[in-house]
This record gives structure tokens, sequence and C-alpha cells, in this order.
């Protein structure tokens, strides 16, 4: 008896490609877009200088990491002095300034992991998230850029997983699932793991950027443009690369003992993490390491029961894009929880 993990994908699998393509060219943003992105932290910018004029603004987040569409919110980390005063009290500072700057429902959220302020830009309508002094998140998006750069099978299988993900309501962290970020490291990590490699591992190699955020060094080699002929050897097509992600998710991928790591280019066992036991509301279920922040799973808050749907979800996937007639529609359809 053939096992589920044992099936090879249906031989016409590369005629879905072109379909595939065209999805993703749909989903990239417009210049206008990037052009409204551009005024909005043009503005904030103005707002921010009058109150701390040395502060220096970083995009961060899908709309500077190449992962964006034109979906995505806007993310802005402040990097500054905060001498004596805590982030929250900056970020409540912050808030009435921006108020005072006719920005749409400001919101200062400081009890969050990474507080933040959130707020709308009446001119764009974007939504938009500010940070302070979160130099990990600076880090990962430049980390997250050059990798796209390499390959361009990264954006691509990158974006449809997204787009799946959104469409199939598990793109909810506050519910138990995952974040646009861990579905992108998902994405890098497997590409490492394909024979050929179709992406390096930057961080196992010499060292050429180096930033540190808060005591942690976050370096790797980044001079991309000497790799653009790395995944040459490997010929798969986009439609095959999905097909094998899901497959790997749904049928593959041993949650009980493995975290993914995109830090190393492969996986590690949650023993050596010391990720065997729920510690908190770190379930350790799903098991995603953050590639700076090396004591972050960035699946710790899926449990019993999201693990369940994602898994679903991975199986549907791999099996509508096996047998199904038209996979590029059925794969994204809606569904709402
Ligand atoms: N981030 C992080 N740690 C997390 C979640 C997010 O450091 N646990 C940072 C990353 O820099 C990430 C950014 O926050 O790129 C934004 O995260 P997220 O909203 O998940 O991803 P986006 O790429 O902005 O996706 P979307 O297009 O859905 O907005
Ligand atoms: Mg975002």
């Amino acid at each position: 008896r053939t096992r589920r993990w044992q099936v090879e994908c249906r031989p016409d699998i590369d005629s879905f490609t072109p379909g595939l393509l065209a999805l993703y060219e749909s989903l990239k943003p417009s210049e206008e877009h990037n052009s409204k992105q551009k005024q909005l932290v043009d503005s904030l910018t103005k707002s921010v200088s009058k109150e701390w004029p040395n502060a220096q603004l970083h995009l961060y987040g899908s709309c500077a990491n190449s992962f964006g569409t034109s979906h995505s919110d806007v993310d802005v980390c402040l990097e500054m002095e905060t001498d004596t005063e805590s982030t929250a009290e900056v970020l409540l500072k912050l808030a009435d300034v921006l108020r005072a700057d006719n920005f749409n429902n400001v919101e200062a959220i400081t009890s969050a992991r990474v507080p933040i302020v959130r707020m709308s830009d009446p001119g764009s309508g974007f939504s938009c998230d500010i940070c302070i002094n979160n130099l990990f998140a600076v880090a990962n998006t430049k980390l997250l850029k050059d990798y796209a750069q390499i390959d361009q099978r990264l954006l691509q299988l990158a974006f449809l997983v997204k787009h799946w993900a959104k469409q199939r309501s598990v793109n909810e962290t506050y519910r138990g699932t995952l974040s646009s970020y861990a579905y992108v490291l998902m994405c890098i990590n497997f590409l490492q793991l394909r024979e050929p490699k179709i992406l390096p591992c930057l961080q196992a190699m010499e060292h050429t950027y180096t930033l540190n955020a808060d005591g942690t060094e976050c370096a790797y080699f980044d001079k991309v443009h000497e790799l653009q002929d790395f995944g040459a050897e490997n010929k798969e097509s986009l439609a095959e690369l999905l097909w094998a992600f899901f497959h790997y998710w749904a049928f593959h991928h041993d949650y009980r003992r493995d975290v993914i790591s995109v830090r190393i280019g492969n996986k590690i066992s949650k023993q050596e993490k010391n990720w065997t036991t729920r510690v908190g509301n770190d379930r350790h279920l799903m098991c995603i390491e953050d590639p700076f922040e090396t004591g972050h799973d960035l699946g710790r808050g899926v449990d019993r029961q999201t693990i369940r749907i994602l898994r679903e979800e991975f199986e549907r996937a791999a099996s509508v894009l096996q047998y199904d007639d038209d996979p590029c529609v059925t794969l994204f359809e809606r569904y709402d929880c």
C-alpha cells in the first residue's frame, strides 16, 4: 500500500505554473500603492521630527522586505534615545502627537510583546503600526529582503502561500494560527532543504553584515548579488514547489520532534532547544525558530485545536493541487471561520 507521503505529484503539475504566476503578478503592489506609502512615511517623518528631531525612521515588515501585497499594512520602527522614559511613555506621547496631526484611529497598544502605536492614514487609508527601537525587526526585514533577491521562486512561492493563508483564515495570530512572517520563514527553510538547494543559509556563511540589537549580534552574508545563480541547478517549477510545500507540512514534517530553523538552514530537534514541554503560553506544538531571537518560537500561539486546523488546511491544499481540475481557483477559495 502506498503511503500518502510517498505520493508523487501529478505528471501535469507544470501546466498550472502560468496560472499561478499570473496570480502572483496580480498580488504585487501597484505603483500607486507604493507612492501612497511613501507619502505616508513622509508625513509621519514630519510629525515625529517635531517632537524627536534625532529619531530615525525605519520601515520594516512587508512594506520593506519585498513580501508586501497591495493589502499589506505599513510597519514603522523609530530608532531614538529614550533617556529615562519607558517605551510605554514614549508611545503614549507619540499617540498624542499623531492625534494632534490628524491621523485617524490612533491607539497606543502598550501591553503587547512588541508595544506599538496603531493608526490609520486619512490620505491613503493605510493602517500603520509604529514600534520603538525594535532593531530585531529591522535586521530580520533586511534578511528576508536579501533572501528574496537570490531566487525569484521564493517571492512567488511566499506570495501564494500568504494569499492562501489569508483566504483560508489561517493567518490570524490572535486566534492561534501563524503570522505572515512565520509563513515566509517556512518558505525560506523549505527552499533551503530542496535537492538541489534553491536557497543557501546566509547566517552560516561569512558575516558581511552585522547589527547589534539589544546586545544580540544579528549577522549574516549579505552580498547576495554574488549568489544570483545559487538555485540554477534546481529546475522545479512554481506549481511543483507549491505542491511540495503543502505536502511537506501535511505529511512529512515531524511535528512532535522537529523545529525548523532558517538560521542553520535545516531542522533541529525540540530537545536541542528545550522546547519539549509547554512553558507559560508557549505550547511548542508547531515550532518555527526566529532567525535572530532564537529563543522565540513563532509557532508558540498554535494550540491543540489550531494545529489540527492548520494540518487539515495543509492537507486540503496538497490534495487540491494533486487532484483538482482547477487548482488555481479551488486552492484559494475563501473560508471564513
Ligand atoms: N515580526 C517579528 N516577530 C514576530 C512577528 C513579526 O519580528 N513574531 C516582525 C518582522 O520584521 C515582520 C514584521 O514584524 O516582517 C511584520 O510582521 P507580519 O505582519 O507578520 O508580516 P508582514 O510581512 O508585514 O505581512 P503582511 O503583508 O501580512 O502585513
Ligand atoms: Mg505587516
